[in-house]
């Protein structure tokens, strides 16, 4: 076969093809993915390649300047109206004559990976569910009584192969003056979000367009609501914004919030009404920051727990408060975004990631999109702490999943000294053994308390976040002002005047900032118990995970949430937060929750996959399970009453 042999990188797939075949068709014929918008028209560049010249053995061809055609009219015009980068062609247009070598970069692949912004740096495939598309539509003929909505189908049909495609009523109000306008070449956004359901036709231009399109993934939590701006075609996060839930006014925590909508007629009316308006707000800000209108939004995702997922669809949560926890629905959900938030564009969709079950939710989905415990060879457990806390357990075998009401101690509330991580919150806290001498480091201070340069002004110092907590407590036990019952020592038994009488217990002093203008800093008794409660119910629902799974070991735990990530493993387990486990076996996931709804708005397989996944987690109900107050108790002393975490003491 004398036929030129073509190369693509990087996927590395090669084949003959005739000579004058343009590089695009090759790219078809070989399943390259190379993007097209115009269909070849040489308007929109997006189907850009660079070849390469010279030998190249590991690939085995050498190649020249003439592997390619010269540049035909349509490339010459593109270079003079846009510019090409230099060494780039027009896939469309430039013609394979002989051998070539042929790179298609990053920005010309629909399906090009994009990093994820987690710790590990893994990546995320795209393969958004809208698409920009041009066509060209038959003109109208009197013998031939089709619409124009009928030949633009038959067009995207023809070109792309793109089936059925409907239109929502406002767009096709448009059509004919759009038509006419492009003198029958039109740009369509096509959504194509669930599997089985026809591609929607959400907005056409006149002509060639290249309209931003963004999408939202919001990851809905009780007390703050996240969300990440992305650019639907690059894959990048073009900007994140929070919110405070405002739905905190009528409850802290969800049982809270299901007990208003109880006792009020209207409650979940106007808890739904405020989460929305919060979205609004939020859609806005996010694209103002990315210099874009939230008009500009056509996709979002949305994760949150049970609780909110029923409040932002306006369902009422009342069946989420008694046994058997039913959930309105427990299937992913698909439906016109302007229903949820308004502002963004008139034909946005919006996905809902599935719930597991009645206490587990879509959030709990998108941390198992994110960290996939079922392709995990060795027995992990992910937690997801925050208010709630989400358990996965599993491998390949086998995923349960269940939640647990930490409260909201590990957030920084409930604590004497405690605030939410923020500069000034102590974070970092180490407990000398010998002097019971604490020494501390701050958010947004490289400095710790015992080096010079520490500043000791007022309001430098503000209190304590949830890592500090944790890290105070723990140091405290390690260094014995702390018994592993949980009871802070007298003066006396600790040998430090910093344990001082308050009532009939006693408290640990970090930091007295008083005679500067500060505050007192210390752990309270009462600080103790109330993260005894948290970690005891962290604990306990992962014991219940485990002994379902008939395990009394794990090896792996992943740490999971904006405040998982600040956690120090050690400590974590010095208290008994999580089982025993080699240290270097704790990670960190960052945001697994947030990750797993950027997944789903970049790529829609990945919305299936979800989808599948949920069906095999078995959940398991803490609130009814006797175990889990067994467990529950047990846990209350640090580490534990009975387990005997081997690796922590080793
Ligand atoms: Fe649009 Fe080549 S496919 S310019």
């Amino acid at each position: 076969n004398d036929d030129p042999l073509v190369i693509f990188t990087p996927s590395g797939r090669r084949g003959r093809v005739a000579p004058g075949t343009t590089v695009l068709q090759a790219a078809r014929k070989l399943g390259v993915d190379l993007d097209s918008v115009c269909g070849g028209r040489g308007i929109c560049s997006k189907c850009q390649v660079a070849p390469a010249v010279g030998a190249f053995p590991k690939h085995g061809v050498t190649t020249g300047p003439e592997a390619l055609s010269e540049w035909n009219k349509v490339e010459a015009r593109y270079e003079e109206k846009r510019g090409l980068k230099p060494g780039r062609r027009l896939g469309c247009q430039a013609r394979i004559l002989a051998d070539a070598l042929i790179d298609v970069p990053p920005e010309s692949q629909v399906h090009k990976q994009v990093v994820r912004k987690d710790a590990a740096q893994r990546l995320i495939d795209m393969d958004p569910a809208v698409r920009l598309y041009l066509v060209e539509v038959d003109e109208a003929d009197m013998h031939e009584p089709r619409g124009d909505l009928q030949r633009l189908q038959e067009a995207l049909r023809m070109a792309w192969g793109v089936e059925n495609a409907s239109m929502p009523l406002p767009v096709l109000t448009r059509l004919q003056g759009v038509l006419r306008k492009g003198s029958g070449q039109i740009t369509c956004l096509v959504h194509q979000g669930a599997s089985g359901a026809t591609p929607s036709i959400l907005d056409i231009w006149p002509g060639y367009a290249e309209p931003r399109l963004l999408g939202l993934a919001v990851d809905l939590g009780s007390t703050t609501i996240a969300g990440h701006l992305c650019d639907l075609v690059t894959g990048e996060v073009v900007a994140s914004a929070g919110v405070m839930n405002p739905q905190i006014r009528f409850g802290e925590d969800l049982m809270s919030r299901v007990s208003y909508s109880m006792m009020n007629e209207t409650g979940a009316a106007e808890m739904t009404a405020s989460v929305r308006d919060a979205l609004e707000v939020l859609a806005a800000e996010i694209a103002g920051e990315a210099g874009a209108q939230a008009s500009e939004i056509v996709e979002t995702v949305f994760v949150c727990n049970p609780v909110m997922h029923h409040l932002l669809l306006g369902i009422d949560p009342v069946e989420l408060g008694q046994a058997p926890f039913a959930l309105a629905t427990s299937d992913a959900t698909h439906l016109p975004a302007g229903a949820l938030v308004a502002g963004l564009h008139p034909q946005a969709q919006a996905y809902i990631l599935p719930c597991i079950a009645g206490h587990v939710g879509a959030d709990a989905a998108a941390v198992a999109l994110s960290e996939e415990p079922g392709a995990q060879e060795r027995l992990t457990l992910i937690v997801d702490v925050g208010t709630n806390a989400e358990i996965l357990l599993g491998d390949t075998s086998r995923v349960l999943a269940c939640s647990s009401p930490t409260g909201p101690a590990f957030e920084g509330a409930q604590i004497s000294s405690g605030q939410r991580a923020a500069p000034g919150a102590i974070e970092r806290i180490r407990i000398d053994p010998e002097t019971k001498e604490p020494r501390f480091r701050v958010i947004g201070s490289e400095v710790w308390s015992d080096e010079p340069g520490f500043s000791e002004d007022a309001g430098a110092i503000t209190g304590i976040c949830g890592s500090g907590i944790i890290e105070a407590v723990a140091e405290m036990r390690m260094a014995g002002i702390v018994d592993s019952a949980g009871l802070i020592g007298s003066p006396e038994q600790t040998g430090t005047p910093r344990c001082v009488p308050e009532g009939r217990t006693h408290s640990y002093v970090i930091h007295d900032g008083r005679e500067n203008g500060g505050p007192l800093i210390s752990v309270t008794q009462g600080d103790i118990r109330a993260i005894q409660l948290a970690k005891s119910a962290l604990y306990a629902g992962a014991r219940l995970l485990m002994d379902e799974m008939g395990v009394d070991r794990v090896e792996r735990v992943v740490l999971a949430g904006a405040f998982g990530a600040h956690i120090s493993p050690k400590h974590a387990m010095v208290l008994g937060m999580i089982p025993d486990v080699a240290l270097n076996d704790v990670t960190s996931a960052g945001n697994a929750a947030g990750t797993g709804a950027r997944i789903a708005l970049l790529n829609k397989a990945a919305r299936r996959q979800v989808e599948a996944q949920v069906r095999q987690i078995t959940k398991v109900e803490t609130a009814i399970e006797p175990r889990f107050q067994e467990h529950f108790v047990a846990a209350n002393a640090m580490p534990h009453a009975v387990d005997p975490f081997p690796l922590l003491r080793a």
